[in-house]
């Protein structure tokens, strides 16, 4: 969460570093932050709301910086509002600096602080780190007579020198506890851009005409050819001519560039008006891309057969949308190879003390390969001795490089906040990593890789926008709806539903048909619309019993299924392609996706930034 940028180089730092944010802006919209160091001036702009808000105000202002940070916040501590937006200063204002992440520890530093006559503006605990920061370089004694700035407090005049700087970064990263990739600038220092970074994201990027800092390699692209990763415990300085990185034990680092590998369109919106209409659309080739990739570069063969023992225990951890690909993984699991599986949110796994042990296998899921709460149990899992097998779509990101075994899903960049094509590229690993399962166990299914891949092929240009239309009037201007189902229908009607919800601001509420007469269908009254989902051939009489009782109580049902024949029995049918029970996922999802979509569209709402949402989070 959060996003931070800088550069230093021949352009124009700050239009340079505001293009850089547009691509981070997934990663937070409460504010946007600039700042720049020219000569002996330091200045700061920052603005509530989206980028959109500080660009316009910056627009008309010649900046001729050659070397800016910025920021895109989603809020931790402290309200969106401009004293708490980054970057932020010391009490001097001789530094600026923006943060990614949760430095824990900030109360008990800040009360430290306090007591040593510090005051602070907001309740960041970024702006407790900036503060200690500008201590810890005052208190270092510029030794040799290299380049210099010369600052004055109350008592005396401090000479600082780059040197100084490190040797306080090194002092304030002991400090501090928590994650964090810090970017800052100090004034008097011309040109270099001061980093450090744990656990939270943060790459340099290099071209011909600067070089910059970044938490993620969309926000280079175009701008930069290749890029370094960052490694926790390190830091350093960028600046016009070089790049200085430090270890945690104060060796020095070379950087080790390679050739960034994203292409332009995958960030761009092209002919779409929002990014989740452009991923919805991609949903069959993030299927398609990701199985081919699994099957030519035999990734799954790659990973040691003794992992899948049918003896071990499985456990299967996730959260949001990825948990409920997870959800599908299991199901496939236990009616398709007849073993049990342990899953959970992985806000809750780590705390529920799982009996992880050697022969544990735990799956991690996740579309950034960031999520704090999944990172934590992949991390919790390791510790215990547990093999780690992770599903992610980002490359190079930090789960990457934690987990014993990748299965990577080839969704490409995701930029809405709400997963449509990671989730079906999960499902293509998932319904691939069960099927090298079961030829393991010399098992038949009740699916192939090559059915998946002919009715992906077959629906792929399948438009379910006019269709929708009616039902979208019809939920526009409700307060909460409901989705339900049976068996995989009911895993479906939970993605369906968090969908809805977190794009719409429509409460909306899953559960499995069969469920509603134990309590829940004392909600229901005359007009509730309640979307049934039924896929699977055997569970037909099942769920259309539910559908009957919800008709009663006077629902209106929209109903999404294969069978048309049930269109007598409900307010409106959608029409599904007709497919094994097992390969449903890969056909309802578009139409329930696609739902979302034009719900939030109809309440004029952004349904790529949600309000209080960001695309990763990577705070617990
Ligand atoms: O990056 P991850 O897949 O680990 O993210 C997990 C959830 O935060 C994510 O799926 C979230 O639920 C989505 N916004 C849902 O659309």
């Amino acid at each position: 969460m959060c996003g931070i940028v800088g550069y230093v180089g021949e352009k124009l730092a700050i239009p340079m570093v505001l293009e850089c944010l547009k691509s981070l802006e997934y990663r937070g919209y409460d504010s946007a932050g600039v700042a720049y160091v020219d000569g002996k001036k330091l200045e700061v702009f920052k603005r509530v709301g989206k980028l959109k808000i500080l660009s316009n105000f910056i627009e008309n202002k010649i900046i001729p910086a050659s070397c800016a940070i910025g920021h895109t916040r989603w809020a931790t501590h402290g309200e969106p509002s401009e004293k708490n937006a980054h970057p932020h200063t010391d009490n001097l204002s001789v530094l600026a600096l923006a943060h990614n992440g949760i430095i824990e520890n900030f109360s008990a530093l800040k009360k430290d602080l306090n007591t040593q006559g510090v005051e602070f503006y907001g309740e960041t605990d970024t702006e407790v780190f900036a503060k200690l920061l500008q201590q810890n370089i005052f208190n270092e004694n510029a030794i040799k007579s290299e380049n210099y700035a010369m600052h004055s407090t109350m008592h005396n005049t401090i000479k600082v020198t780059k040197k100084c700087i490190i040797m306080a970064i090194k002092k304030t990263i002991m400090q501090c506890t928590g994650s964090y990739a810090v970017v800052f600038i100090f004034k008097g220092i011309d040109d270099v851009i001061f980093f450090a970074k744990n656990k939270s994201p943060l790459i340099i990027g290099e071209s011909k005409y600067g070089k910059m800092l970044a938490s993620d390699t969309p926000a280079l692209l175009g701008k930069c050819e290749k890029f370094h990763t960052i490694n926790d415990g390190e830091f350093g300085y960028i600046s016009k001519r070089s790049i200085c990185i430090y270890d945690k034990d104060f060796n020095k680092i070379k950087p080790y560039f390679m050739p960034i590998k994203l292409q332009l369109n995958e960030v761009i919106l092209g002919e779409h008006q929002h990014f989740m209409q452009k991923e919805i659309e991609e949903g069959a080739k993030s299927v398609l891309d990701t199985l081919d990739r699994l099957d030519s570069q035999k990734i799954l063969a790659k990973i040691p057969e003794q992992i899948f023992d049918i003896n071990s225990n499985f456990y299967i951890t996730a959260c949001g949308t990825a948990l409920h690909a997870g959800r599908i993984a299991k199901y496939l699991i236990e009616n398709q190879l007849g073993e049990s599986v342990d899953l959970d949110y992985a806000s809750e796994f780590r705390y529920k003390r799982p009996q992880l042990n050697s022969r544990s296998v735990c799956l991690c899921i996740s579309q950034s390969g960031e999520t704090a709460d999944t990172l934590s149990c992949l991390e919790l899992s390791k510790e215990f001795g547990a093999t780690t097998l992770a599903v992610v779509n980002v490359r190079g990101s930090r789960m990457e490089s934690i987990a014993d075994y990748i299965i990577p899903t080839s969704a490409g960049p995701e930029i809405a906040v709400a997963s449509t094509k990671a989730y079906l590229a999960q499902l293509g690993a998932i319904y691939a990593l069960i099927a090298h399962m079961a030829k393991i166990r010399n098992k038949s299914l009740d699916f192939s890789i090559d059915e998946i891949k002919s009715i992906v092929k077959a629906n792929e240009n399948v438009n379910y926008e006019n269709e929708l239309k009616e039902v979208v009037e019809l939920i526009k201007n409700e307060e909460s709806v409901y989705f339900v189902g049976r068996g995989l229908d009911y895993l479906l009607a939970m993605e369906a539903s968090l969908k809805l919800k977190e794009i719409t601001y429509i409460h909306s509420e899953a559960l499995p048909a069969g469920e509603l007469k134990h309590g829940s269908l004392a909600l229901i009254s005359e007009g509730c619309v309640v979307f049934a989902i039924l896929t699977q051939s055997d569970l037909i009489e099942k769920t259309l019993n539910n559908v009957h009782e919800l008709n009663s109580r006077g629902a209106k049902v929209v109903l999404f299924t294969p069978f048309i024949e049930l269109k007598n029995f409900v307010y409106k049918l959608i029409k599904l392609p007709n497919v094994k029970n097992l390969l449903a996922p890969f056909v309802a999802l578009k139409p329930l996706q696609t739902l979302a979509y034009l719900s939030a569209i109809s309440k004029n709402l952004d349904p790529d930034k949600p309000r209080n949402l960001a695309k990763s989070v990577t705070v617990e």
